[in-house]
């Protein structure tokens, strides 16, 4: 296996702050080097030694790959016209997703898994090289299953949301809906997922449901995560914290002891600027919840209803603009947050044994993330040591 190079790296963000300058690990003028798939030095560029290969940025920025911990890409059609009502004055509700699970169950494998294919592409073209995806939108044992089976060809990070809402079938019996969710759809998924979610959401599931649906999932080996407090406050960060849930997501609407919960645990609090910017709502607040010693993600939280980006550079800029975020703060969020969410420590840094998953940037520093919203600085992505675009 032969060593590759990567030198006169202008600005490399590590996120080792072993390595380099502040919570970025920073380095000017330095250099990786690459063994069998993995980060084996890093350094000042007139200390690389010789290796098989050498590729120079020309004065470039370096950063790791991004981590998105919340993306939901198994589904079918989409909602523009939805999106469009709003923007006409319509508001956001969880009953949305049900239109997307009437044309998810209706596609078939071929086109569940060109859909995720696509949208996987994106993600990579943006310099995402790790995601979580979840299923969702079949709601039915078959088409949950079926999702999570494809989604499995994508990711290793397959999350099993049954409970994203109560489908059409059972609304006038929502809790035979719970009790399928954590038996035999359960039993059938299991095989298929690492994680189990649920949407603790007024019009979804309530706070003792979701710790219900949780605790099973536990029970059977998968790891709990939550959609919690998106549109309305509520116990969903007390049953996060309590089932020790990997990420609590969204948290737009969070009291004082929903942030002294996150910041006493190690549930991270995952944030989805997107989801606020294409329902018009309120960005939640990243400096409260940084302030207090929280650790805190950003996701793209991509689906067809209330995000449907794959731009984490996008959701970088949102954070930065609408909540308070640092660039440093959102940089960090989008790729060792991520990591964190994911209790993943492989991914998300540029440390000695991290995955060789990284971006280079056309611009002189990770700070043109944030400066230049809208603009495409993705100049190459690295990802387990390979180059992967251009
Ligand atoms: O994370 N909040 C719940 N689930 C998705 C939205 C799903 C939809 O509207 O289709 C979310 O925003
Ligand atoms: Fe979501």
């Amino acid at each position: 296996m032969s060593t590759v190079a990567i030198t006169d790296i202008g600005s490399l963000v590590t996120n080792d702050p072993n390595v380099g300058h502040g919570a970025l690990g920073l380095l000017e003028d330095a250099a990786l080097v690459i063994d069998e798939g993995v980060i084996s030095w890093v350094g000042h560029k007139s200390q690389l030694q010789a290796t098989d290969e050498l590729i120079s940025v020309e004065g470039r920025t370096v950063l790791p790959g991004f981590v998105d911990s919340h993306a939901h890409l198994m589904f079918a059609g989409d909602r523009a016209a939805e999106f469009e009502s709003r923007m006409n004055g319509q508001t956001y509700s969880a009953g949305g997703i049900r239109s997307t699970v009437a044309a998810t169950r209706q596609a078939s494998d071929v086109q569940l898994l060109e859909n995720l294919t696509r949208l996987q592409a994106e993600m990579l073209a943006g310099g995402i090289t790790t995601f979580e995806t979840k299923s969702g939108y079949g709601l039915d044992v078959e088409t949950e299953v079926r999702s999570l089976r494809l989604a499995n060809q994508a990711t290793s990070e397959v999350t099993y949301l049954g409970a994203h809402v109560v489908p059409a079938e059972y609304s006038s019996n929502p809790d035979a809906y719970v009790d399928l969710v954590c038996s035999q759809m359960l039993s059938a998924v299991t095989p298929h997922a690492k994680w189990i979610d649920v949407f603790c959401e007024q019009g979804a599931f309530d706070p003792d449901q979701a710790r219900h649906i949780l605790t099973a999932g536990k029970a059977v080996g998968l790891q709990p995560r939550i959609h919690a407090n998106q549109l309305h406050a509520g116990n969903g960060i007390q049953v996060a914290v309590d089932c020790d849930a990997a990420s609590a997501d969204h948290c737009t609407h969070l009291t004082d002891h929903d942030i002294d919960l996150l910041a006493g645990s190690k549930t991270v609090a995952t944030l989805l600027p997107g989801a606020e910017f294409s329902t018009r709502s309120p960005y939640p607040n990243a400096r409260r919840l940084i302030d207090a010693g929280a650790t805190v993600a950003i996701a793209t939280d991509c689906n067809p209803g209330s995000s449907y980006t794959t731009s984490m550079a996008f959701c970088i800029a949102v954070a930065v603009r609408e909540m308070g975020m640092t660039p440093a703060e959102a940089v960090l969020s989008a790729t060792v947050g991520g990591a964190k969410a994911l209790r993943r420590n492989d991914v998300g840094h540029l440390g000695l044994g991290a995955r060789a998953d990284f971006s280079v940037l056309n611009a002189p520093s990770y700070i043109h993330l944030s400066y230049r919203p809208g603009v495409n600085l993705i100049d190459q992505v690295w990802q387990g040591g390979q180059r992967s675009t251009k």
